[in-house]
């Protein structure tokens, strides 16, 4: 297998591994899919295991993201880095290992970003703070901010991660089809520390 291909099934499969689900299965016997919103990412890691375990998945999370576009960086590829990113990403929300079900591609995409180009990742955690602390709902903020990856790198004339940017922000705002739903109806869940 070539150089390339190797990365691209490298960078799904670490994208793939439910790091919340394994944590929340072999450290608290919980599993996470059976409670709050049922999805694997930080939020309700935070919001069922508590802060502890939620910082430790954000970090992996971000890791399984951010390792692949190192790994591209540093092995002078000739393909987009940004591309295992967004392997990894894809890994997460469908993933080997979950019969392809998976997360909503937040914080993976945001480690893959921060590997990439920490000043767009810093432009894009003060949206999503900003966001946060406006409305308090976490996943509107994953959504604006998706959405101003997309604009930012058309501003920035980055022809090829307007591509992936534009996947990112598609698959993104699909997977939080239900909180968009629940943040209409009124009956999404605000955090409460901001
Ligand atoms: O990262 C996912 C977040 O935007 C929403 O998570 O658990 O509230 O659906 P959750």
């Amino acid at each position: 297998m070539e150089i390339n291909m190797m990365l691209l099934v490298f960078s799904y499969l670490i994208g793939a591994i439910p790091f919340s689900l394994l944590i929340g299965k072999w450290f608290y016997k919980i599993n996470l899919r059976e409670h709050g919103s049922g999805n694997i990412g930080t939020t309700n890691t935070f919001r069922i295991l508590g802060k502890k375990a939620g910082i430790v998945v954000l970090l992996l999370d971000m890791f399984k993201g951010a390792l692949p576009v190192l790994i591209a960086i540093l092995i002078d590829t000739e393909m987009h880095v940004f591309i295992p990113g967004l392997a990894a990403a894809l890994g997460h929300v469908y993933s080997i290992f979950l019969k392809f079900k998976g997360g909503k591609a937040v914080a993976t995409s945001a480690g893959a970003v921060l590997a990439y180009n920490p000043i767009l990742f810093i432009i894009l955690l003060t949206v999503f703070l900003t966001t946060l602390k406006l409305s308090k709902y976490v996943s509107l903020s994953s959504i604006i901010s998706a959405i101003v990856f997309f604009i930012l790198s058309i501003v920035f004339r980055d022809y090829l991660l307007i591509a992936f940017s534009f996947i990112i922000m598609v698959v993104i705002v699909v997977r939080h089809s239900s909180n968009i739903k629940r943040i209409m109806d009124g009956t999404e869940s605000k955090i409460t520390f901001m």
